[in-house]
C-alpha cells in the first residue's frame, strides 16, 4: 500500500459501494482500496515520492546480484540484521556525516566524486542516473569497509569518530517491517481501537489517517500555524495532556501521537527535546516519531536518546530547540532519558516513544521494501504481534545490510542533495516564485496559475512532482523531491519554461 501520499489518503475517498460477497467490518466498509496512481514512472525524473533519485550503493547492487537462485527457495532469515541496524544507529544515530559534508567541511565529496565518475558507471546501472552522486558512494565506500563505525567522518575528512553513543540498544529494541508503512500499520493494529483517539497534525503523512479509520479510531488533526508552517506545540500539548484535572471531569488522552518529523510534505521541524517532553509527559500514550526524513537535517531524537558525543550533534540548528516556558517539569522528567551509565536502556525513561526509520529515501532501496521500528522492548514486542513471521523478503534483508554497511553512501547522497536544495531555492529566491523549504528532500512551490496545468505540464516533458490540491493549508501548491544538482537543474530549466507558472 505504498507510496500513500498527503494528497492521495483513500479513506477520503468515500465507500466504494455495495459489492457482492460477505461485508468486511464497518470501519473496512467505509474505506476504499488504494490504487497505485502512478504507474509508469520508471524513465522519468522521479520528484513526486521524495525517494532516492539515483539507486542504492553498487555494495546493495553487487548482493542482490550475489544471490544464488536457489537461496529464492527458502524463507527468509532475519538474524544479524537487528544486530546491523544498531551498529548503524549507534555509529550515527542522527544526520549521519552528511550535514557537515554539505556545510563545506574538509574532505568534501563532489570532487572525489567527479573524478571517480566513469568508474562508478561500469559498475551498477544506478549510475547511469547521476553519476555524480552514485561515484561518490563507490569511492567513499572504500574507506567505509576500513571502518564502518566512523564512515561519516571519514567521508567528511572531519575527526575520526570516538565512540558516538553511551547507551545501548539491545536487538529486541528494533523492529523490523516491510517498510515504515507496515510499521505505521501495525502500531495501528497493535493499539488503535474504535474510540480510541488519535492525534496528530496536518497536514502530515497520508496514511496515518486510512490506518486509524480501520480501527475506528477518532482523529484529531492540528493544522500547522500559518505563515511558516511552524509546529503548534502548545496546542499538540494542551490536546495531548488534557485540561487540569478537576476531580469530577472524565478525560481520556490519546492512545496515539504521531508526529513526523521533519514533516512531510511541509518540512516543519520540531526540535528533538520537545519530542521527549511530550513523550515523558503523556505515558499513557505511544508516541510514535516517524523521522523518515531525519537524515537531511540531523531532526532525531535518537543523539538524546543514546548520549552520542555532542548531543544532536550533526543537526542543524533547528528553530524549535529552545526551551519553551511553561515546559519545566515535563523537561526535567524528559531529561532523564538522557542515559547515564554507558551501556544504560535508552528507553528507560520513554517507555512509550518509538521511533521509526527507513532505508527508503536515503538508501535508494524503496521498491524493496525495509523499515525499523525503535523503541522500548515491550513496545516493539507488541507491535510484532500483528506482523507475520516472513513479512519481509530475502532480497530486502541482504540490500538492508549492504546498505547499513554503507553509510558514506548516504551521506554522500544527503550532501548532494542539500547542496543541490541551496542551489534550487536561490534560482526560486531570485525569480520571486513564492516556496517553503525546510526540512525533507522536497520543498513547496506556488505557480502562478493553475497548478493541475503546471503539474500536467511537467509530466510531458518526463518530470514528476506532486500536487498538494485539496491539502489544507497547501492548496495550489506543488510538492517537489529534490535530487542531485543536475537534476534541480533539469527540473529548473524545464519549470522556468513553462509559460506564465512563475520564475
Ligand atoms: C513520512 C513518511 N513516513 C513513512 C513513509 C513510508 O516509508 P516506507 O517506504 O519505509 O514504507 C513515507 C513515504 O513516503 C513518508 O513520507
Amino acid at each position: 500500500m505504498n507510496p500513500i501520499d498527503p494528497v492521495r489518503d483513500p479513506s477520503t475517498q468515500g465507500p466504494v459501494g455495495a459489492a457482492p460477497g460477505p461485508a468486511a467490518r464497518p470501519e473496512v466498509e467505509s474505506l476504499q482500496a488504494y490504487s497505485a496512481p502512478l504507474e509508469g514512472r520508471r524513465g522519468l525524473l522521479r520528484l513526486d515520492f521524495n525517494e532516492n533519485t539515483v539507486g542504492p550503493s553498487p555494495r546493495v547492487v553487487a548482493a542482490i546480484r550475489a544471490i544464488p537462485a536457489d537461496h529464492y527457495a527458502i524463507y527468509p532469515e532475519y538474524d544479524g540484521l537487528r544486530q546491523a541496524v544498531i551498529a548503524s544507529l549507534q555509529a550515527t544515530p542522527g544526520g549521519g556525516g552528511a550535514l557537515q559534508a554539505a556545510a563545506g567541511a574538509p574532505g568534501t565529496i563532489t570532487a572525489t566524486a567527479q573524478a571517480s565518475a566513469s568508474a562508478t558507471a561500469a559498475t551498477t546501472s544506478a549510475a547511469t542516473a547521476s553519476a555524480t552522486a552514485t561515484a561518490t558512494a563507490a569511492d567513499t565506500a572504500t574507506a567505509t569497509a576500513a571502518a564502518k563505525a566512523t564512515a561519516s567522518a571519514t567521508t567528511t575528512g572531519s575527526t575520526p569518530a570516538e565512540p558516538a553513543s553511551a547507551a545501548a540498544l539491545q536487538p529486541e529494541q528494533i523492529g523490523l517491517f516491510n517498510g515504515v508503512d507496515a510499521a505505521i500499520h501495525a502500531v495501528f493494529q497493535a493499539y488503535g481501537g474504535p474510540g480510541d483517539r488519535l492525534l496528530t497534525t496536518t497536514p502530515t503523512f497520508g496514511y496515518y489517517t486510512p490506518c486509524a479509520r480501520m480501527q475506528g479510531m477518532a482523529i484529531e488533526a492540528i493544522p500547522y500555524r500559518l505563515p511558516d508552517f511552524s509546529f503548534p506545540l502548545e496546542e499538540i500539548r494542551a490536546a495531548l495532556l488534557g485540561p487540569a484535572p478537576t476531580g469530577t471531569e472524565a478525560w481520556t488522552p490519546p492512545r496515539l501521537l504521531l508526529l513526523c518529523n521533519p514533516n512531510n510534505p511541509t518540512g516543519t521541524r520540531l526540535a528533538p527535546e520537545r519530542i521527549l517532553e511530550l513523550a515523558a509527559a503523556a505515558p499513557q500514550t505511544l508516541v510514535v516519531v516517524d523521522e523518515l526524513y531525519e537524515a537531511f537535517t540531523g531532526d532525531s531524537v535518537l543523539p538524546l536518546l543514546l548520549g552520542a558525543a555532542g548531543g544532536a550533534r550533526g543537526s542543524d540548528a533547528n528553530p524549535s530547540a529552545s526551551a519553551s516556558g511553561p515546559a519545566v517539569a515535563v523537561a526535567a522528567a524528559a531529561s532523564q532519558a538522557s542515559p547515564g551509565p554507558a551501556g544504560a536502556d535508552p528507553f528507560a525513561a520513554v517507555p512509550n516513544l518509538l521511533v521509526l526509520r527507513s532505508l527508503s529515501k536515503t538508501a535508494g532501496i524503496a521498491g524493496l521494501r525495509i523499515g525499523f521500528a525503535i523503541g522500548a522492548a515491550a513496545v516493539i514486542d507488541r507491535i510484532s504481534r500483528v506482523t507475520g513471521p516472513y513479512d519481509i523478503n530475502s532480497f530486502a534483508v541482504t540490500a538492508a545490510h549492504a546498505a547499513l554497511a554503507d553509510q558514506a553512501y548516504v551521506d554522500a547522497y544527503v550532501a548532494e542533495v542539500l547542496r543541490a536544495r541551496d542551489w534550487l531555492v536561490e534560482q526560486l529566491r531570485r525569480a520571486g516564485v513564492r516556496h517553503h523549504v525546510a526540512g525533507g528532500n522536497y520543498l513547496l512551490l506556488w505557480p502562478d496559475r493553475d497548478p493541475a496545468a503546471v503539474d500536467q505540464e511537467l509530466r510531458a516533458a518526463g518530470i514528476l512532482v506532486r500536487s498538494m490540491a485539496g491539502k489544507p493549508l497547501i492548496d495550489g501548491s506543488l510538492r517537489v523531491s529534490l535530487g542531485t544538482r543536475e537534476q534541480m537543474e533539469r527540473f529548473w530549466t524545464t519549470y522556468r519554461g513553462l509559460s506564465g507558472a512563475g520564475g
